[in-house]
């Protein structure tokens, strides 16, 4: 039984079978459609998201399976005391895989200890996302045709953003590619994503302030959103929530191929006048997140691909 945790759960080819499969099942959904015929998805989330839950469960009634779970952790007996591990163990009698998000880092690899079916790590505390980087790489590899030789700007809030380190993650497996961070001091990098991961593969990068002069050098911008449930002083947050916002105006300055990339939800960091550019890419990764997720369904629960009679990930 394979879990989906955190990027070293995939080697580098199974990743490229996953983000091939969501290719194959976004250009024929309907060759899918009863793949996961009986399968039961269950969706513990005990924070809010609107894409990553939703998105699963449209993923799976789209394999053809069934859907259970809670959107809240105050809908749950967590409220009573009940441990992760406890309640990973009660829910695999009802289901055939979780996904499972949680505000404390660590806590899906809990429930993958204690779990009978696999277990998905929809997004733990500022750790990792997982699913959301497959959504990423698939959303890149559609607009730049490669992973490799990448300029990669991240923008915003890169202390908290799980979404960046997770990213970055993978990014670096690929050749080639640097990166620029763009923050404040107060919402650097991580000093554990610089010293455990770009330094010992000597990968480029360049932390710097500036938007406005880095836009012209990028392949890629990565825009996020400044989290404001991870701050534990509201001054802070309201000092720095507005600190980056790309405009149409801004988009001027940067390459006509260079696709703006955001996991979403926004607050402010990109303005709507930008919605309307080729460039933006942010509401592509909103519907590759339904491939995505059926591809992991299927490589978790060992469906075999319709279109070519295998399985994606071995046992
Ligand atoms: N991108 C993302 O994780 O969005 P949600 O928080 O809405 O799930």
């Amino acid at each position: 039984m394979r879990h989906l945790i955190d990027h070293f759960d995939l080697n580098q080819e199974e990743l490229t079978n996953i983000l091939d499969l969501a290719d194959r099942i976004a250009s024929n959904p309907a060759a899918y459609a009863h793949v996961a015929d009986g399968k039961k998805l269950a969706t513990l989330f005990y924070e809010p998201s609107t894409r990553t839950r939703l998105s699963f469960e449209s993923a799976m009634q789209s394999l053809g399976g069934t859907t259970l779970g809670f959107a809240g952790a105050g809908l749950s007996s967590a409220t009573k005391g009940e441990t992760v591990a406890d309640t990973a163990r009660v829910v695999s009698c009802y289901a055939d895989i979780i996904a499972m998000r949680h505000p404390k880092e660590g806590a899906p690899l809990r429930a993958s200890m204690f779990s009978r079916v696999p277990v998905i790590n929809a997004g733990d505390g500022g750790h990792s996302h997982p699913t959301q980087t497959l959504i990423d790489l698939m959303t890149i590899r559609q607009r730049k045709h490669r992973l490799d030789h990448l300029t990669v700007g991240f923008c915003g809030d890169l202390k908290f953003g799980r979404t960046v380190h997770s990213l970055v993650n993978s990014l670096v497996h690929y050749r080639g590619n640097q990166f620029y961070f763009i923050s404040p001091e107060e919402l650097r990098v991580p000093d554990y994503l610089i010293e455990d991961t770009l330094k010992p593969g000597n990968t480029p990068y360049q932390e710097v302030t500036s938007l406005e002069d880095t836009l012209p050098k990028l392949d890629v911008l990565y825009m996020t959103r400044v989290q404001k449930e991870r701050f534990f002083n509201e001054e802070d947050y309201i000092r720095l929530k507005g600190i980056y916002t790309l405009t149409a105006d801004k988009l001027k300055l940067a390459s006509d191929d260079m696709p703006v990339l955001h996991p979403l939800p926004r607050v402010d960091e990109i303005s709507m006048d930008v919605d309307q550019d080729s460039r933006a890419a942010y509401f592509d990764q909103v519907q590759n997140g339904v491939y995505i997720r059926m591809a992991l369904i299927m490589a978790l629960l060992h469906l075999p691909d319709p279109q070519t009679g295998k399985e994606v990930l071995p046992c």
